[in-house]
This record gives C-alpha cells, structure tokens and sequence, in this order.
C-alpha cells in the first residue's frame, strides 16, 4: 500500500480531506504518521481521533526530526498547510517525493511571509479576478517547486480574505486528494520544472 506522511500547522481541514478519501476508498493509501511543528495544531485531534500516528517538531532540527519518522516506509510527504521550511537531507532524499499546497495560483501571491490569510489579503489588495489554490513538489526555495496541479476561482467585487479563503479552501481539499491520488498511481513525471500527467 502507498504510505504517505502528512505534515500540518494547524486547522487540519486539508488532513480531513485526505483521511475521508482514504476511508471512501477513493484513496489507495495509508497514512503512515501525522506530523506537526505545532503542538496545539488542530489537526492533530483528528487524526489522534482516527488513531493515527501523530508526532510533534519544532525548532531548528525539525525536518532531522521529520526524516528520522519517515525514512524507513514513506512513499509521499504531503504538506497539508505546513508552515515550517524543510530542508537538508529531508529534502535530498525525498526529492520530487513531498508536494505542498499553496492557496494561490503560484508563482502569484507566493515566497516568504506569504501563508493563510495574508495570501488571500494580497490577492484582495492587488484587485485579482482569479484566484485558487496549486499544489507543488518542494524543493529549497520557497513555494518555488514543480507544480502538479491548479484549480481556480473566481475573486468576487465585494470579497473579503475570508469570503476567498473558504470559497479556495474547497478546491484545495480537491486537489490535494486528485495530486495524491496521481502520484501514489504513479500518473506523474517530473521533467525539469514540467509536470506530466500520464
Ligand atoms: C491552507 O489554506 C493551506 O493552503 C495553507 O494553510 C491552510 C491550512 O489549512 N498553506 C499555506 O499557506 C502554505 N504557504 P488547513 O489546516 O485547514 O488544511
């Protein structure tokens, strides 16, 4: 079975998507470990209410951490609103093998500074018609990484950050689901910056 490690910051509704795929079937996986740079995260109620495997991190040796719990048997790392930057070995042994969702349509409202509700604030500020949500494969930069897939929305006149971030929140439970799914079917190749879907 593929085995896939989430890594959240807080609410978890990314995790709830993925775990009702996994228990509807629509998902072939298992969830190996839920882990969390936030010991007050929300998600990590749920999934300790669904008797996953939850593990907290922080500080500087965070993705050793990380590596350490995921090394043996992880096919996949899916950063399910993760807001620590991952680096060092993690990274080079896991390369094209952990995807983020961004809740912009990258390279738009995206980098250092840029996560939840400031990224639907800017997108409000600049006046654009569209937004959504992209899921990527990481790499070292930030928000900088192959993507794998985009859905968009429309930005409405009278929106606020909120009114965005629930109507992007929804296509971001879908796509998250659609870009696992891909991947642990193996309908994914990654060619310098492009993204095949096979
Ligand atoms: C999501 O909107 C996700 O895209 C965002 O955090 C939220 C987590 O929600 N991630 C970032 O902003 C990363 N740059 P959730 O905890 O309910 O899944």
């Amino acid at each position: 079975m593929f085995r896939i490690a989430v890594l959240i910051s807080g609410t978890g509704s990314n995790l709830g998507a993925i775990i009702n795929a996994v228990e509807t079937g629509y998902l072939r996986c298992k969830i190996s470990a839920v882990i969390s740079d936030h010991s007050g995260a929300g998600g990590l109620k749920l999934a300790e209410g669904k008797g996953l495997d939850t593990f907290v991190f922080s500080g500087k040796t965070t993705s050793d951490n990380i590596f350490e719990v995921v090394k043996e048997d992880t096919d996949l790392i899916v950063c399910a609103g993760f807001l620590s930057i991952l680096k060092g070995k993690l990274l080079e042994e896991f390369h094209n093998r952990i995807i983020n969702i961004h809740p912009a349509l990258i390279p738009s409202f995206c980098g250092s500074g840029m996560y939840g509700m400031h990224v639907h604030q800017a997108a409000i500020d600049y006046g654009v018609k569209v937004s959504g949500c992209t899921v990527h494969f990481i790499e070292p930069g930030v928000d900088t990484g192959p993507v794998v897939l985009q859905r968009t929305v429309d930005v409405l006149y009278t929106d606020t950050a909120e009114d965005l971030q629930k109507r992007v929140l929804k296509e971001e439970h879908i796509a998250i689901v659609e870009a696992v799914k891909l991947i642990s079917k193996n309908r994914i190749a990654v060619s310098g910056r492009k993204v095949l879907i096979k």
